[in-house]
């Protein structure tokens, strides 16, 4: 069976990413069907045009041209089973909006997701970094993830431990990096209250038995308090991940800085928090030319609008060397670069 495709040429994309930064697709083909997102991949495997996929575009930089074919997928359809033991199996497709799903679940009374609210970009995406606030992360409640091969075609379904979630990275960052597109994710929710409350004030917030609903609005209000909207402010959230570093240096540090935050891990490693080195540098609310430190928090780069992706990158370079100098901490970047 054949399927229609329809390919724009020279697509702007300025308005789907979250950065706000200057991008013309060669070619872009909406694909509103898993049939049509296996023809266009096909076409560009055929043609030979470097494939890049968009979601939301919330994690993304990008640059000024992306040679090739940019596909989306947008199909976003949903569904559950109810199983004995009050697990709600909840599969979705990638083109759906990450928010509208938690809220859809949390409406239904489904704890699992609850914390995530407010996390932009689609679904299709969410793996890519194990995306995770407030003391949740994807991967505690991901089943499996569906995906297809560019190279072969070939559809796969990933179990939860084949994807190699860590903190903010998976598979899809590593060995299968641009060589998959994600079409559904499978998840395991449940109808059992199961609050998780212990990150910073969250508890404070809800009543002492909340709903998921509640706690999903505590989580939009914390995070309405200190992130910018990008529907106002260009940013692509947290620019740079939190450094792991070793205990023996975390105790080096918390001598000349005993109110830094630090989180032991599993590994034996010590978790900082990247906003507060930043800040610590001076470099809150800090503004060259396009880009700037928010002034809420340090750990989001914002763009106030005329810069481009080449000026990001240099404005982070700055930043993370700053925090290099200051504290001997090496900041890895968290958006992923296109093209
Ligand atoms: N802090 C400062 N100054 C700042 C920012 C933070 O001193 O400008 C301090 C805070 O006071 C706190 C600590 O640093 O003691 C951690 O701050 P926060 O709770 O705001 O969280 P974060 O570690 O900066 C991470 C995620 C966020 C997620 C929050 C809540 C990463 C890279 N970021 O931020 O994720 O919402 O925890 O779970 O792990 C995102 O990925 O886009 C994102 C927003």
């Amino acid at each position: 069976m054949s399927v229609e495709l329809a390919l724009c040429l020279d697509r702007d994309l300025q308005r789907h990413n979250t950065l706000g930064l200057p991008c013309v697709a060669e070619r872009f083909i909406d694909a509103e069907s898993p049939a049509r997102l296996a023809a266009a991949v096909a076409m560009a495997q055929q043609a030979g045009w470097p494939l890049t996929v968009l979601g939301g575009g919330s994690n993304l930089i990008l640059p000024r041209r992306l040679s090739g074919l940019v596909v989306r997928p947008t199909f976003a359809d949903w569904d559950y089973r109810r199983d004995a033991e009050g697990g709600i199996a909840l599969r979705v497709e990638a083109g759906m909006n990450w928010h509208a799903l938690v809220m859809a679940s949390v409406d239904r009374g489904w704890w699992g997701i609850e914390n995530l609210a407010l996390i932009p970009g689609h679904c299709g995406a969410a793996p890519i970094q194990n995306i995770g606030a407030y003391g949740v992360e994807l991967a505690d409640v991901l089943e499996s993830v569906e995906l297809l091969h560019l190279d072969s075609g070939r559809y796969e379904t990933l179990t939860g431990a084949a994807c190699r979630f860590g903190y903010r990275d998976s598979i899809f960052k590593g060995a299968l990096a641009g060589r998959v597109v994600i079409t559904a994710l499978n998840l395991m929710l449940s109808e059992t209250p199961h609050p998780r409350l212990g990150y910073g004030d969250l508890a404070t917030r809800v009543t002492d038995a909340p709903s998921p609903r509640d706690v999903a609005e505590a989580v939009v209000a914390i995070r309405r308090e200190k992130l910018p909207d990008p529907a106002q402010l260009a940013n692509a959230g947290s620019f740079f991940k939190n450094p792991l570093v070793s205990a023996e240096q975390a105790q080096h540090l918390l001598v000349d800085c005993p109110d830094m935050p630090h989180f032991a891990q599993p590994d034996g490693r010590v978790k900082l928090a990247a906003g507060w080195l930043i800040d610590r540098c001076g470099l809150k609310g800090v503004r060259r030319g396009a880009f700037g430190v928010h002034d809420r928090q340090a750990l989001v780069l914002v763009h106030h609008g005329g810069g481009d992706a080449e000026g990001l990158l240099a404005f982070a370079a700055e930043i993370a060397a700053a925090v290099e100098e200051r504290f001997g901490v090496a900041l890895s970047r968290e958006p992923r670069l296109a093209g």
